[in-house]
């Protein structure tokens, strides 16, 4: 069976964790999309893994495929695999042959677009990965594709094409100057090497394929999304998105499995108890403007580790926004839920919830299709008793009914609002911190 988990916010609301969680079940983890812009940490035992590329699974030895709909910076990966061999871990990591390849121009072009958009206030915050810039060639039919740098002839002449491109942009449209990023020799020279690599370790696969005939022996694959629902290309707040589809319907098209056999499987939105956020854009339920506020901000990222993984950054911070968490549920079709973070928010008085928002003096459930018009929501909020600090990880071993009042009547205020089961509920960064209400891929 499959299991097919979603972000269900802005990013960042402890996916890998989950992943992690029902990993025993699984025997190949997938990602679906993105790219080294996501960041995920593993706890084991002592050990904290911090990966962006590598799939959490495959530190467990499971398999890690990343699927086409993914955006591979092939430095990134090898980096990544070769860190964790120096860790003494042998990860078994397969890249699809569709998915397309980070090369180092992209981040030169994200940095400049980014630095454009400035002026008008239209900059994403982007990671600086490049991941934007990889999409528009790969939309633009001019990227060039993991299966690409398998085959010399194929790599040299796309390079021919692609590269000169993506140099008139630099020096004609900005008036920049081009740097050894934009050299087609050195380029070949080190991607033809990734793909050598790629061939002779058997890591590059046809990941439909792949991915069917396991299903095929009766297997269990794990489809994680990376970001969340709200920086969905499609579904998010444009144009402070990130350019793939981390919704249910980005594991059809970033692994070429339909959505049939997707569907037959459980989708488990992942919650973050409140929201964070890295990057530009409105906010309606964040925590800012006076004194109170701004000190309950820093107070949660503190609590939380709010600071982002990749780049290291303050997230903004702000109360748990429902018409998000009902949009999210829609648009992905969540089976299940899983509520992390809640010990964050242990030891407040008081816990608000942007329950809805008043737009043009009317009271509204979910958002509206425009950035813009949900920054002029104000949400209407809802007031819960606070919760005791508690022995998290006791709570977590005698289970649900062991949490704090308080917190069981947050978590069934959630799952009656969005109709849907509550699966797990995180409440530390261990796996020994997750109660664990459902567990899919044992039923
Ligand atoms: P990009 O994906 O680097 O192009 O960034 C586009 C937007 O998505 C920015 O607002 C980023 O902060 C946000 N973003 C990208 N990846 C993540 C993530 O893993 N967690 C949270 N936000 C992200």
């Amino acid at each position: 069976m499959t299991v097919t988990i979603v972000g269900s916010q802005l990013g960042d609301e402890g996916k890998g964790g989950i992943v992690d969680l029902y990993g025993d079940a699984v025997d190949i983890v997938v990602r679906y999309q993105g790219g080294d812009n996501a960041g995920h940490t593993v706890v084991e035992g002592d050990e904290e893994y911090k990966l962006s590329l590598v799939p959490s699974g495959a530190i467990r030895g499971k398999v890690g495929l990343l699927g086409n709909g993914c955006v591979v910076n092939p430095r990134t990966l090898f980096d990544e695999i070769d860190g964790l061999r120096d860790r003494g871990l042998d990860p078994d990591v397969r890249v699809a042959q569709r998915a397309h390849a980070i090369l180092p121009y992209h981040r030169v072009l994200d940095g400049i677009e980014e630095e454009a958009k400035s002026d008008s206030d239209l900059e994403a915050g982007t990671t600086g990965r490049g991941i934007g810039p990889t999409y528009e060639d790969k939309v633009g039919r001019r990227g060039i594709r993991i299966g690409d740098l398998l085959d010399p002839d194929v790599l040299r002449e796309r390079l021919e094409y692609v590269v000169p491109y993506n140099r008139a942009i630099v020096e004609d449209i900005y008036g920049m100057e081009a740097g050894e990023e934009f050299d087609v020799d050195a380029l070949f020279e080190e991607f033809s090497e990734y793909g050598r690599r790629l061939r002779e370790n058997d890591m590059a696969v046809n990941a439909g394929e792949f991915i069917q005939s396991r299903l095929d022996d009766d297997e269990n694959v794990m489809f994680e999304g990376a970001q969340g629902t709200s920086i969905d290309i499609d579904h998010g707040i444009y144009p402070y998105v990130t350019s793939s589809n981390p919704t249910a319907g980005g594991a059809c098209t970033g692994t070429g499995i339909g959505p049939t056999t997707i569907g037959q499987g459980e989708i488990i939105g992942i919650v973050k108890a409140y929201l964070s956020r890295v990057g530009t854009g409105p906010l309606p339920t964040e925590l800012k403007g006076d004194e109170e506020s701004e000190d309950l901000a820093h107070y949660i990222r503190e609590e939380g580790g709010e600071y982002g993984t990749v780049t290291g950054r303050p997230r903004r911070v702000g109360w748990l926004d429902m018409p998000m968490l009902r949009h999210a549920t829609r648009a992905s079709g969540f089976t299940g839920l899983a509520v992390n973070h809640l010990d964050v928010l242990a030891g407040l008085d008081e816990v608000n919830v942007g329950h809805s928002y008043t737009l043009d003096g009317e009271e509204v459930f979910t958002m509206p299709p425009t950035t813009e018009r949900w920054g002029d929501c104000e949400p209407n909020l809802r007031t819960f008793d606070g919760w005791p600090e508690v022995d998290w990880e006791a709570t977590a071993a005698e289970g649900y009914e062991a949490i704090p009042e308080n917190a069981r009547e947050y978590l069934d205020y959630i799952s009656e609002e969005l109709d849907t089961p509550i699966y797990a509920v995180g409440v530390g960064p261990n796996r020994s911190e997750t109660i664990v209400l459902e567990r899919p891929f044992d039923r």
